[in-house]
């Protein structure tokens, strides 16, 4: 087997148009703007409209990123599909994904890392094309976080939003591409962040959702604890890994979780905060969709050119961390008018039939989600009906 390269080839990102502001919050729960300001950098986040849904968002960036590749979505062989709030148990979220983009050939497959999910998904993705596995392929994080937020927990509620975020990652005998990987797994931190109830150990019941237990849950402190620590030093390990000082790295794109969390790890790199990529401030935590999403619009925005060294890094529950040390070949312009060639209503996810949904709109969201200017979506198109013919399923 030939050891092959592995570039980013293309890039792309959706997020939801509703956004939910920290003044929308100080409505919901004991918090105030200048709290959350304070303590995460966070001023607004995006939540999902009724008819989205983890595959769907996912699909958007998909497209995106496959467009900027400049391929065929057939020429993908494999789907990797960071998530921890899939659409269901099975399939897979990247299942319907395959379809939703219209590919035939690939595997496609999600994967559970929680916030380092893009970041682990990556990684072997690179792997597979190394191997000679795979030419191309599609690596997503995508999340639909507020579904699964306790909207009278002031400990969590105000950090997540909902997005998507997609690379393609191609084989190539160029030089540059993907240098190394770090990935770390800590499970003594397994429960600071979990979603208790619905597998195997605790299945759904009148009981558990009556204790809230199908809500993520978080040790606020202990998880930053982790987090200031690990995110630097699995940083500089995929930095000496590849050869190089952190004072070479010309982009960090670390997991938007915290401003003051990307500050303690600028600090432990010894490096200014201009060298840390962050949008935290306009989407809060998309866990596994947090890293493509700042990808995507590092690039788009120009802070990343041919040639330069970025580092991915990112953490989450488990605890898991990881980081990629990426040498950019990609020009940065291929991804700037994606956004407005691939439309969210032109990308359509089958759905069951014999089923009913449920609304799935958190009640606590009910009010922002019906405001003048939101997206009006009726119930109707969020409950299955007849399967379009497959050959042809119409744009909406
Ligand atoms: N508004 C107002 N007050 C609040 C809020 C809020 N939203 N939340 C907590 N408080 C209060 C607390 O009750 C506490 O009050 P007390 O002193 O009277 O007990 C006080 O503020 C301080 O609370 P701390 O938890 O110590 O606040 P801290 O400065 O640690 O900030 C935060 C909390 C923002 C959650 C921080 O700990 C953090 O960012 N942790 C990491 C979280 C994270 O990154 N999670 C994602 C993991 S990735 C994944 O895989 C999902």
């Amino acid at each position: 087997m030939t050891e092959r390269r592995v570039h980013v080839t293309g890039w792309g990102r959706y997020v939801p148009s509703q956004v939910l502001s920290n003044a929308d919050l100080e409505r919901m729960v004991d918090t105030s703007d200048e709290w959350i300001v304070s303590r995460t950098g966070i001023r607004e986040r995006r939540v999902a409209a009724a008819d989205e849904t983890t595959a769907s968002m996912a699909a958007v960036a998909a497209l995106r990123a496959i467009r900027t590749a400049g391929i065929d979505p057939d020429e993908i062989d494999l789907i990797l599909l960071a998530t921890l709030t899939p659409d269901y148990w099975m399939p897979s979220t990247a299942a319907l994904v395959k379809e939703a983009i219209g590919n035939t050939r690939a595997a496609a497959m999600d994967v559970a890392a929680a916030c380092s999910g893009f970041v682990y998904a990556y990684a072997s993705a690179q792997a597979w094309i190394a191997a000679g596995l795979a030419k191309h392929v599609l690596v997503i994080g995508a999340e639909l976080l507020s579904r699964f937020l306790d909207y009278t927990d002031r400990g969590t509620c105000i950090l997540f939003g909902d997005g998507a975020g997609a690379v393609v990652l191609s084989a190539s005998d160029e030089p540059g591409g993907s240098l190394a990987v770090e990935l770390t797994t800590e499970p003594q931190g397994a429960y600071m962040i979990w979603l208790p109830a619905g597998g195997a150990k605790s299945p759904p019941s009148s009981e558990t959702i009556a204790r809230g237990e199908h809500y993520i849950r978080m040790e606020g402190r202990e998880t930053y604890r982790f987090a200031t620590k690990t995110m630097a030093t699995t940083a500089l390990e995929s930095v000496r890994k590849s050869g190089l000082d952190p004072s070479e790295v010309a982009l960090f794109i670390p997991h938007q979780a915290n401003v003051r969390i990307i500050e303690a790890v600028a600090k432990g790199l010894q490096l200014p905060m201009d060298r840390m990529y962050t949008n935290v401030d306009r989407y809060g935590n998309t866990s596994a969709a947090s890293v493509p999403i700042a990808l995507a619009e590092a690039v788009n925005e120009g802070r990343v050119q041919v040639g330069d060294n970025v580092t991915l890094v990112a953490f989450g529950a488990g605890f898991t961390s990881g980081a990629v040390t990426v040498n950019w070949t990609a020009d940065p312009a291929r991804g700037r008018d994606v956004d407005a060639l691939v439309d969210r209503r032109d990308v359509r996810v089958r759905l069951p039939v014999d089923w009913d949904s449920v609304d799935p709109i958190p009640p606590a969201l009910a009010e922002l989600m019906a405001r003048p200017g939101s997206l009006d979506v009726p119930l109707d198109d969020v409950v299955p009906g007849e399967p379009e013919p497959a050959s042809h399923a119409p744009a909406r």
